[in-house]
């Protein structure tokens, strides 16, 4: 079974809230959910899956998604 991606796992925090709060400040600033939500400040990982998220709307990948980093 593939692994599957669906927070950032440093904050806790799943993708569909962070989309929320996205479409709620209507942003898709990376660095400004950052700083407001305090994630995708340590190891990062999750930040291409946030900008895919912000391109096509999908909040849930598994390992055989392609995610340019
Ligand atoms: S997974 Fe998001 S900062 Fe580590």
């Amino acid at each position: 079974m593939a692994a599957k991606f669906d927070r950032c796992r440093c904050s806790g925090l799943k993708f569909t809230q962070i989309n929320d709060h996205a479409q709620a400040l209507h942003t898709t600033s990376i660095k400004r959910l950052k700083r407001e939500l305090e994630m995708g400040m340590y190891c990062s990982a999750c930040v291409p899956y946030l900008k895919e998220m912000f391109k096509t709307g999908q909040t849930v990948f598994t390992e055989t998604d392609e995610v340019t980093p």
